[in-house]
This record gives C-alpha cells, sequence and structure tokens, in this order.
C-alpha cells in the first residue's frame, strides 16, 4: 500500500518506518525539520520518503494521523481533501500538558476526527501502545502469540487495512467494534501509558499488559 505519514514523532516515525520496511510505500511529512524528514525516510529504506501533508495524502490507500491533539486541524488543513481516504488514527485528545484527555465517555478524539473528515473513514489504532515496543514488536517476528492491539471504526474496508497494518506491525489485530468504542480505548490508552512510563516496571509491563 501507499501510506502517508501525517506526524512523523515517536509513533509516525516508528510505525512509517516499520511500514516501509514490510513493504509499503511511505511517505514521512510533519516534522519541524525537512532534514529530520529526509533522514527518517533514508533510515527506513528505499520504500520510504519525504513530502509535504499534501503529498503524503495525495494517492495514499491508508494515512496515519499521528500528531498531538492541539495540531490535528493544522495538519488536516496542510493535508488537503481526505474524501473517500482511510485516515488511521492513533491521536489520543490530550489537553497542552498531556495530563489529561480533553475528551471522554460521551464521545471521543477519534469520533471528532471523523466529523472533521467526513467523507474520509477513520479508524482508531494503535493508540494504545506505547513507541517504544514498537520496533521490538516487529523484529521478534512472532507467528504464535503475538501480542494483541485493538482497533476500531464503523467502515469495513477501511477497518481490513487496519487490520492489515496492525498485522504487518507484528500485532494480532483485535475488532472491538464501531468507531464509539474509542471512547473506551482512549482511556485504555492511558492506563497503558501510565503503566509506560510511571508504573514500576515501565514499557515491559505495559507490554505484557498489551500482549496479555
Ligand atoms: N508516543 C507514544 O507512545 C504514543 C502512544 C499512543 C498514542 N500516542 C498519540 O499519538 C500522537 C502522536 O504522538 P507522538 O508521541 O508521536 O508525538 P511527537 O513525537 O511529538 O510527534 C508529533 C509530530 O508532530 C510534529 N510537529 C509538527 N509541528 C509541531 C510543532 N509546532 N510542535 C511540536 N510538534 C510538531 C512533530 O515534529 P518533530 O518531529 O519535529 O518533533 C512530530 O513529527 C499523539 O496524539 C499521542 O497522544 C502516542
Amino acid at each position: 500500500m501507499r501510506i502517508g505519514i501525517l506526524g512523523s514523532g515517536l509513533m509516525g516515525g516508528k510505525l512509517g518506518t516499520i511500514f516501509a520496511r514490510s513493504g509499503h510505500e511511505v511517505v514521512f511529512s510533519f516534522a519541524r525539520s525537512k532534514e529530520k524528514l529526509e533522514k527518517l525516510a533514508r533510515d527506513a529504506g528505499k520504500n520510504a520518503r519525504a513530502g509535504t501533508p499534501r503529498e503524503a495524502a495525495q494517492n495514499a490507500d491508508a494515512i496515519l494521523l499521528a500528531v498531538h491533539w492541539s495540531r490535528v486541524d493544522k495538519v488536516l488543513k496542510q493535508a488537503g481533501d481526505l474524501s473517500g481516504k482511510v485516515v488511521l488514527t492513533c491521536s489520543l485528545p490530550m489537553n497542552a500538558a498531556d495530563t489529561k484527555l480533553v475528551i471522554g465517555t460521551t464521545t471521543s478524539g477519534a469520533e471528532k476526527l471523523a466529523r472533521k473528515i467526513p467523507r474520509a473513514h477513520v479508524v482508531c489504532a494503535f493508540n494504545t501502545v506505547p513507541s517504544e515496543v514498537l520496533f521490538g514488536v516487529f523484529e521478534a517476528k512472532r507467528r504464535k502469540a503475538r501480542p494483541t492491539l485493538v482497533y476500531c471504526g464503523d467502515n469495513k474496508r477501511a477497518k481490513n487495512v487496519a487490520a492489515r497494518l496492525i498485522r504487518d506491525v507484528g500485532f494480532d489485530p483485535v475488532d472491538c467494534g464501531t468507531l464509539d468504542i474509542a471512547r473506551y480505548t482512549e482511556p485504555f490508552a492511558l492506563l497503558v501509558a501510565q503503566l509506560a512510563y510511571e508504573g514500576k516496571d515501565g514499557p515491559e509491563l505495559a507490554y505484557r499488559f498489551q500482549r496479555f
């Protein structure tokens, strides 16, 4: 697939690299420096290149949205028309200090995003995993007892795309239903982050929890 990365930081940089190394064509975009995007693309190998958000979105079979919640509108504006596109979001609706969800219970960041881009097909995926474990999961290439990763969305085709990409990273995709289930997976993602960054055993504990 051709995959456009909107936000090439911890999540976008790592997932984009893994997608490129799995054989997908990847365009990295939306970092603060062009040099960083170019280095990411070089390190990810021959299937990756750097571009603008518009170039990343154009012709993409799937788009990964991986920016801070406060920058979603900005990157969407730069990406242009996303009609008919599959948009995977790992962005959590956090406040500016990254201490609290600003949305929850009655709606979710994923649903709000879907309302901003009503002609696109949004799938909420990858937000329940700390970026630190991504390369380890990919490199382990497990056939059995893979760690699981939940995803949700309303469009079947978009969910099939998400499931394939989740498998390519090395997880077992678990379809947990319609996009409104993100109301529960987004706070769950914070629980995993709490375990990873505040808990006694750090990312390893979060990883074991994921695998369970
Ligand atoms: N990190 C995790 O483990 C994790 C796990 C689950 C969900 N998430 C969610 O995934 C999303 C992305 O998280 P992340 O950790 O990948 O974030 P990040 O490392 O900060 O990456 C965000 C991207 O946005 C870019 N950006 C563009 N303009 C920016 C500006 N003015 N200021 C700051 N950054 C700017 C950053 O550029 P630079 O590359 O130049 O910094 C970077 O490429 C967030 O919504 C987060 O809640 C993250």
